[in-house]
């Protein structure tokens, strides 16, 4: 099978393509023809080595954790799929390649009118969204402030606070205030003056922060709390230094709660917005977009 790999810690030029047999299902796991591949910041940050210190990698290495395909082969004892179900979920091989093994009980059926590059982005950015709000205990009738509300994560995190019934200010660049705004939320630039702004928007306070973008908005989190405490960081690693909550694996991968998603996703209450395609042998462009941190909700690998 084709697949992308690379072999030594690097910049996006370490990933190339290399032919690998295709994998053959343990027990407990089916074989998925992948037909998407969510393309998610960690793999950048695992490619370049700076995991290392937190979940080391043994490579070569395929990258990637997220896809959405269909079961076309079966390990012992599982019943709960079978060969030909389009599914979505997390792999246990890697993604960015045509074949990956998954635990089946981690795997959600996909609807019919979810495509499969949307249902490639739902399920880091759902866990990932979910659990940082379970963190904050966000209630009905806070306000929350995302940071990076335009994000993979923190498109979903916007509507699943509004759906809590939460008021949600997010940040932005400027090109995505009305994206943001569509999701339901109040839309910021994020930068300068953001304390300022902030309470002009807010001036009965912010209930809770959650940083989906890890790029220095803890402080002024901090000062518009008047606390460390109900700010979640899924993203900045001096979280712990400052006191704060970093939301972090291991993922749940939540069969249940993902097949829930998808079919919200599936009915239109839930907006899946799949920033830009790739087909999967353009891996290292689509790497490099993410590392950028500038897409519109998910990048996302297709595979033929
Ligand atoms: N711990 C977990 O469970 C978990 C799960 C998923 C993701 N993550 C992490 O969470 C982060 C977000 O993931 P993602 O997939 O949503 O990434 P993403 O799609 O690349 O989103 C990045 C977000 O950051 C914003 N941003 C970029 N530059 C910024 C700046 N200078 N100041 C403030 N915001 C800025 C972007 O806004 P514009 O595009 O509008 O500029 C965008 O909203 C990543 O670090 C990822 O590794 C953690």
């Amino acid at each position: 099978m084709k697949a992308i790999v690379f072999d030594t810690f690097g910049g996006t030029e370490v990933l190339h393509e290399a032919d690998l047999e295709i994998p053959q299902p343990g027990p407990g796991q089916v074989r998925v023809r992948i037909r998407a591949i969510g393309v998610n910041p960690v793999d950048g940050k695992i490619r370049s080595g700076a995991m290392e210190a937190i979940f080391p990698t043994t490579l070569p290495a395929v990258p990637g954790g997220e896809i959405a395909g269909t079961v076309d082969a079966l390990g012992d004892g599982v019943h709960n799929l079978k060969i030909g179900d389009d599914v979505l979920g997390w792999s246990d091989t890697g993604s960015y390649a045509q074949y990956a093994l998954a635990d089946a009980t981690v795997l959600a059926p996909k609807p019919a009118t979810l495509t499969f590059p949307q249902a490639a982005a739902l399920p880091v950015a759902g866990d990932g969204a979910d659990r940082a709000l379970d963190l904050l205990n966000l209630t009905a009738g806070e306000t929350l402030l995302i940071h990076g509300a335009s994000g993979a994560l923190g498109t979903i995190a916007v509507q699943l606070a509004v759906a809590r019934g939460a008021r949600v200010l997010g940040t932005a660049s400027p090109a995505n205030q009305d994206y943001v705004t569509s999701l339901g939320a109040t839309a910021l630039v994020y930068g300068d003056h953001l304390v300022d702004r902030v309470r002009a928007l807010a001036p009965d306070g912010i209930d809770a922060v959650l940083d989906a973008a890890g790029k220095g908005a803890l402080e002024d989190s901090i000062t518009l709390r008047g606390t460390t405490d109900r700010i979640v960081t899924t993203a900045d690693f001096r979280a712990r230094d400052l006191g704060i909550v970093f939301s972090e694996g291991p993922q749940r991968r939540d069969a249940t709660r993902l097949a829930e998603l998808a079919r919200q996703a599936a009915d239109g209450t839930l907006t899946v917005t799949v920033g830009a395609t790739h087909p999967l042998t353009h891996a290292a462009t689509a790497q490099q977009a993410s590392d950028a941190g500038h897409s519109r909700g998910k990048l996302v690998l297709t595979v033929d």
